[in-house]
């Protein structure tokens, strides 16, 4: 596995808290359902899969004081831990898909005892965690057979290992590739605001001896015009019905660029990351973070802090027409999406 992202050791949640690479590689020990709470908002623990497995262990931390004897009052305190942490980002579906998940297991139990339930639940958060490392593996070989040996590939934001349970989405279909003999290199946009691609993938490409390039997010259509690019790979947080998802901002430009440069465009994702509720992607609920993140790098302001607004959402959706094809630990699906997307899923 490139790296262990989430685990559960002694009674707490160990993750590595990212906020502080590429610099330092720090776990962060997670206690209680507030820290968790945190550690979700200030992306700490980011990226779609890697969210919900902490949401099944944030539910966990949250109620496992819970002092209730009986169901009615254990699910009220479950219900008010779900409604919290359900508060902290709103875009990537994984999150509350995981927290549903919890819910309906305790409820499948409710003839058994609180403290019995408590256990339920935490074998749960465990087994989301195995289950995400299993089908990011399925998925990473289903996409490596879409790479031809020597491709070069462009990458946005990370869906890599810190992204998920420790394999990755986007980056699992490289790891599985280079792990099947191909030789594969990447181009790792930078992605501005909080630079997840130069902080995040290339750091995690670099420790895999996986050859990264890094470039400024203003520098893809460029290198693609150049024929430098032979597909587009990237993650996903949340796709509706109809095959819109929303990604990390600037991957709707990325898509649009590479259709007008006929480059294969795909977006990996663990079937937790598709919300077939949703008709199409005007429904996505978008998060915007605050203006600081725009407005300041590193502590410095890089723009007049008075008289300029900043506008800053976390994420863009993609019009499912300019996807070639979604890839999934049940294979890949190609257009039209509608009906192969709820085939997939039953
Ligand atoms: O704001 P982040 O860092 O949580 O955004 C992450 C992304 O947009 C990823 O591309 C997405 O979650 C897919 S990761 C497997």
């Amino acid at each position: 596995m490139p790296v262990e992202t989430i685990s559960w050791k002694v009674n707490s949640c160990h993750i590595i808290d990212q906020t502080r690479l590429p610099e330092k590689l720090r776990y962060k020990k997670i206690q209680t359902i507030e820290e968790m709470w945190t550690a979700i908002r200030e992306l700490q623990v980011r990226g779609a899969p890697a969210i919900g497995i902490a949401a099944a262990y944030g539910l966990y931390l949250g109620i496992r004081d819970s002092q209730a004897r009986e169901f009615a009052s254990f699910e009220k305190d479950i219900e008010k831990a779900s409604k919290y942490l359900g508060s902290s980002r709103p875009t990537a579906v994984n999150l509350f898909w995981a927290l549903e998940r919890m819910k309906d297991l305790a409820r499948k139990h409710r003839e058994i005892p609180v403290r019995m339930i408590k256990q339920k639940l935490l074998e749960e958060a465990h087994l989301i965690l195995a289950e995400d490392i299993r089908s990011s593996i399925a998925l990473g070989d289903a996409g490596a057979e879409l790479l031809p040996d020597g491709a070069r590939i462009l990458t946005h934001c990370n869906a890599g290992g810190l992204a998920t349970g420790g394999y990755g989405t986007a980056l699992a279909v490289i790891y599985r590739a280079v792990e099947s003999g191909k030789k594969i290199s990447v181009f790792a946009d930078e992605t501005r605001p909080l630079l997840q691609g130069a902080r995040l993938t290339c750091w995690e490409l670099a420790m895999n001896n996986i050859p990264v390039t890094a470039i400024c997010d203003n520098m893809a259509a460029w290198v693609m015009a150049r024929g430098m690019v032979d597909a587009v790979l990237v993650g996903a947080d949340r796709i509706a019905a109809n095959g819109d998802f929303a990604n990390k901002i600037g991957t709707y430009g990325l898509a649009t660029l590479a259709k007008a440069h006929r480059i294969p465009f795909y977006a990996a994702a663990p079937l937790s990351t598709f919300d077939i509720s949703l008709e199409n992607g005007d429904l996505i609920p978008i998060e915007e973070r605050d203006a600081s993140e725009v407005m300041r790098l590193n502590g410095k302001n890089i723009c007049p802090s008075e008289g300029v607004a900043a506008f800053n959402p976390a994420f863009d959706v993609t019009p499912h027409r300019l996807v070639t094809a979604f890839i999934t630990e049940r294979g890949v699906i190609r257009p039209p999406f509608d009906s192969k997307i709820s085939r997939i899923l039953r």
